[in-house]
């Protein structure tokens, strides 16, 4: 069994990252947690193999876009397709939000998160990766987050 089928359900977010010659990507992550209130840390815990793992490694920010259960669609098009390759904001029909504290940009969503990268290390076939919150956008406090369990089932919890 599978860490992510032992350990479930996860809210899915996507990361925003950019490159050094600034194009900007995004890629959902589900391997995530809060881990401190004052001042706000998160951590993300992201494959070598994702093209947003360069991103990071260049431009050491991100931004945190924890999603909705209507969008769904944006989770599978951002975590399936890769930055290498596509310009998945143009597939998936999102304009980028111009952040205020990171170069990376945000897509709407309730709430996005603009995290500076404090901490990055290997952990067996990821990098747990450590964000200090420097921005906090909250567009929506009451939402029905998208949860995810492994591969492409997002189980129907209401919570
Ligand atoms: C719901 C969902 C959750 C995911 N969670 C993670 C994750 O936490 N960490 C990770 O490395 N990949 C995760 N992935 C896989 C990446 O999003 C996927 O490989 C993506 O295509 C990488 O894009 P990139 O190459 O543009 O960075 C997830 C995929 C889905 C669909």
């Amino acid at each position: 069994m599978r860490i992510s089928e032992e350990i479930w359900p996860r809210p899915v977010a996507i990361l925003t990252t950019i490159s050094k010659e600034g194009r900007p990507n995004g890629m959902t992550v589900s391997f995530l947690m809060p881990i401190s209130f004052e001042p706000k840390y998160v951590a993300v815990s992201v494959s070598p193999r994702r093209f947003s793992f360069q991103n990071l490694n260049e431009v050491r920010e991100f931004g945190l876009n924890i999603l909705e259960k209507s969008q769904r669609k944006l989770a599978e098009i951002f975590g399936t397709l890769s930055g290498r390759e596509e310009d998945k904001f143009k597939i998936a029909g999102v304009k980028p939000i111009k952040s205020e504290a990171i170069r990376p940009p945000l897509i709407e969503c309730p709430i996005s998160l603009e995290c500076e990268v404090v901490f990055m290390e290997e952990f067996g076939d990821h990098y747990l990766v450590i964000g200090k919150v420097l921005k906090e956008h909250v567009r929506k406090e009451e939402f029905e987050p998208l949860l995810h369990k492994s591969g492409d089932f997002f189980p129907e919890i209401k919570v």
